[in-house]
């Protein structure tokens, strides 16, 4: 077989077979294949697409490149979670506390920032202490005595989809629907999970950006989900804005306690309360209905805000004491006219608070847990000239003026008020 033979049929929109997937997939991982061939083929894929048998052999290729974490010792219904990404997403500091209140086995591999969006590992670190780094079985450990763990993802995780993606993202071959199923299912799949929920998003702060190409992802991985014997269910919604009112790390967390006790904004409670009632119903079987009654159940009565401090005590965190903490520096950007915010782009304002020191533009940067932005008007909101639009929080105050740059081209304010998308596009369960 020839590597340049498969990239001919590829571009002619043939089908590869497994057999010539896993040479092309293993002989890259191995160094058999260079990083020019693999390009082409991620460009071939890019413009001509997979089919569902190419997506679901690519994804076990790159599964079984690694570690599989069996998780048949945990006792109870396992349940994981997984988003493609947004600016200001901290659902995963909710969600998990609170399904496991409820009885659910919740093990999570998350992941840390990069350019404009955040990482899960990152707004947990920012609590002192915080622990993200174990063993997969001191993790599975603690799923079994409290209900719920969320660590780093193990290096050992599908290590080909690894060294693809740090190629994808220089070769501008990231946003292909076949290649970002394969990519987070080959992860979700090696950790053993029972049942799986994916919040998939598209807006201006997502890597899809319309509902149609969203609901395109989530469909595919359901079904290459489903062949493999999963659970499987996706809640579509909107980052076309930043979820929340804060975006950044110590402040995210601030915001998801409130929310977990039962307080917080609507749409990042509402968010919370359609992926937490689909884990459960994965879980217990249940219909959604009862199941969103089950979530905010917790959420009201503080079980799933006890649950998530077992968690934060059990990884080492000091909470009371962290959420004291605030940056040292505050500077508020002001509507320069009045009306409706009519856009936002959600890209830009993670880069603006990336900017700010709370996220890195290389994977080696370190970051500023205390730095982020609380946003005071959102799409669709009338705002009066002078009026606070967003306050920018920094340990460094030289970063405001390269971000205040950034996040005023961000939004834009027009006299008549705009249409805002539906927070949750479709449910798939
Ligand atoms: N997240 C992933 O893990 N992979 C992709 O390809 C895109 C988002």
């Amino acid at each position: 077989m020839r590597v340049y033979d498969l990239l001919e049929k590829k571009k002619r929109g043939e089908e590869l077979n497994g057999e010539e997937l896993t040479f092309l997939i293993d002989g890259y991982v191995r160094g058999t294949v260079p990083d020019y061939q693999m390009a082409a083929f991620l460009m071939a894929v890019c413009l001509r697409g997979m089919t569902d048998g190419e997506i679901r052999e690519m994804t076990r290729i790159m599964r079984f490149s690694g570690r599989q974490i069996d998780l048949s010792a945990v006792k109870g219904p396992t349940v994981d979670k997984h988003s493609t990404g947004g600016v200001g997403d901290k659902t995963t500091l909710v969600l998990a506390p609170a399904v496991a209140a409820l009885g659910a086995k919740v093990m999570k591999m998350s992941g840390r920032g990069l350019g404009h969006t955040g990482g899960t590992i990152d707004k947990l670190e920012a609590i002192a202490g915080f622990r993200t780094t174990m063993s997969v079985e001191e993790a599975a450990d603690q799923v079994n005595r409290i209900g719920v763990c969320v660590v780093g993802q193990s290096e050992e995780l599908a290590p080909a989809d690894k060294k693809i993606y740090a190629l994808r993202d220089l070769t501008a071959t990231v946003d292909s629907v076949p290649l970002i199923a394969a990519s987070i299912m080959s992860k979700k799949l090696a950790i053993g999970s029972k049942a799986i929920v994916l919040d998939v998003t598209y807006g201006s702060g997502a890597f899809m950006k319309t509902p149609e190409e969203a609901l395109d992802l989530a469909r595919q991985m359901i079904r290459i989900g489903r062949d493999a014997g999963r659970k499987m269910a996706a809640v579509v919604s909107s980052m076309e804005v930043p979820l929340g009112h804060y975006v950044g790390n110590l402040c995210e967390v601030k915001e998801a306690v409130d929310t977990l006790r039962g307080e917080g904004p609507e749409d990042l409670r509402r968010v919370c309360v359609e992926l937490g009632g689909a884990m459960w119903s994965l879980c217990s079987g249940k219909d959604m209905e009862r199941c969103r009654e089950d979530i905010c159940r917790v959420l009201q009565n503080g079980q799933a805000m006890e649950k998530f401090k077992e968690m934060v005590k059990a990884q080492g965190g000091e909470l009371e004491k962290s959420l004291e903490q605030k940056a040292r520096f505050e500077k508020e950007i002001r509507a320069w006219r009045s009306g409706y915010v009519n856009h936002m782009d959600t890209e830009k304002i993670g880069s603006g608070v990336m900017m700010l020191g709370a996220g890195r533009r290389r994977k080696e940067d370190r970051i500023d847990p205390l730095a982020g932005l609380y946003i005071a008007r959102k799409t669709g909101e009338y705002v009066e000239k002078g009026e606070v639009l967003f306050r920018m929080e920094a340990s460094d105050q030289d970063l405001f003026p390269a971000a205040e740059e950034i996040l005023r081209r961000a939004i834009s304010i027009k006299e008549e008020q705009p249409q805002t998308p539906p927070l949750i596009y479709e449910i798939l369960h």
